[in-house]
């Protein structure tokens, strides 16, 4: 095993009979480069600095200007997040599992409905943030040009793999069955009903093929990211979140909800810059915000409710620690009307009010903030998360 103590040595060529040299030895080589007048290193032309990126010139989408340039600063908002996301780093493996471990195993710890609402729980969210990585990844990164915005979204993407480490570790540390719950989203029908919802969107922007540039195209794009932020990680997550929370809040799988805590963190965040990307990009394009694709938007929204409200149902038959489906369908009202306003968008249900302000407290749906409603975004950074 190497030390960094270890004096580096080079390893010595093995010379092969029969095998000539296909390249000069490298000093020559060095030699020749260093005296060819060809080679050697111009003064920069006043021309070429008067090309230097101005970043007024940025764009989100269809930008011009040099991706690899990260200042000058257009879009502080999403530096702002990427920051705060740092701030927040967490691993799961720092969480401890012992008291999960000991409930789940004891006959008498969780009712049968509780132990369906986690193994659900898992179901969904082992395989969904793999779907998130991978939209990030292979998808919307290609097609955003702002640098800043870029920057948010690696960390984005990191963040997305530690929560499918932290679902992956709560399966591990409760020894449930790998294959139960990594195929939920092939075989229970309200998670794979959402899955199915979300891929299409996905699959249009990792098609190699798919380039922005043209309204329907710049549309196209601008959908997915809508359902994205505010549909998956602003909605389909929601009734999850508040189940396991709900648990903890009974001393229940405490380190489960402070892994949930800890994510509910991070796709806030998420959701909060998608919506600022979102609207940044209405601003920049105009233009794509017609009637029709408004009124497009409002039946994805619609669909989305009621996809998550079926889910409610399967993993809640009947009531639970406090909770039952009915009043999951006051909060998704809730939360779809806060996320269509956050668009631009009138808000869909009569006023619903929250039922659940304990999440609204932990999350913060409150406390909620883009860059469009104020620039003065509170964090916290590291340390225990509170439960009162
Ligand atoms: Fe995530
Ligand atoms: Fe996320």
């Amino acid at each position: 095993m190497l030390s960094w103590d270890d004096e580096v040595k080079p390893t010595p060529a093995q010379p092969q009979p029969g095998l000539q040299p296909a390249v000069q030895p490298r000093a020559a080589a060095q030699q020749d480069v260093a005296l060819d007048p060809a080679l050697m290193a111009k003064p920069v032309a006043a021309a070429d600095t008067a090309r230097r990126m101005d970043a007024a010139d940025k764009r989100v989408i269809n930008g011009q200007t040099d991706v690899n340039q990260l200042v000058p600063f257009k879009y502080k908002w999403a530096w702002d997040k990427y920051l705060a996301g740092c701030a927040n780093h967490w691993m799961p493996q720092e969480i401890n599992m012992q008291r999960d471990i000991e409930l789940w195993k004891n006959p008498n710890g969780l009712t049968e409905d509780e132990r369906r609402i986690v193994k659900r729980n898992l179901g969904f969210f082992v395989t969904a943030d793999s779907l998130a990585a991978n939209n990030i990844v292979l998808g919307t990164y290609r097609h955003i040009t702002a640098p800043e915005c870029r920057q948010y979204l690696l960390r984005q993407a990191f963040e997305e793999a530690i929560h499918t480490h932290a679902y992956q570790y709560i399966v591990e540390s409760l020894g449930l069955d790998e294959g139960e719950i990594f195929n939920a989203y092939n075989e229970i029908k309200s998670i794979h009903d959402k899955d199915q919802f979300l891929i299409p969107f996905i699959d249009v922007l990792t098609d190699p093929e798919f380039k922005t540039g043209t309204l329907e195209s710049d549309q196209t794009l601008l959908r997915s990211l809508i359902v994205f932020a505010c549909l998956m990680e602003g909605l389909f997550f929601y009734v999850g979140f508040a189940q396991i929370l709900a648990l903890g809040r009974q001393n229940k799988m405490m380190g489960a909800a402070e892994q949930y805590q800890y994510i509910l963190r991070d796709e806030s965040m998420h959701c909060n810059f998608g919506i600022d990307l979102i609207n940044t990009i209405k601003l920049e394009n105009p233009h794509l915000w017609t009637p029709q694709f408004k009124d497009e938007i409002k039946s994805l929204f619609l669909r989305a409710v009621e996809l998550e409200y079926r889910y409610a149902e399967d993993t809640m038959p009947r009531g639970v620690l406090g909770l039952n489906a009915p009043m999951f369908k006051g909060y998704l009202r809730f939360i779809a009307n806060r996320r269509a306003q956050q668009i631009g968008l009138e808000p869909m249900f009569e006023q619903e009010e929250n039922p659940f302000p304990w999440m609204s407290e932990m999350i913060d749906l409150k406390k909620e903030r883009n860059f469009f409603e104020t620039r003065v975004i509170e964090y916290q950074t590291g340390g225990a998360l509170n439960w009162e």
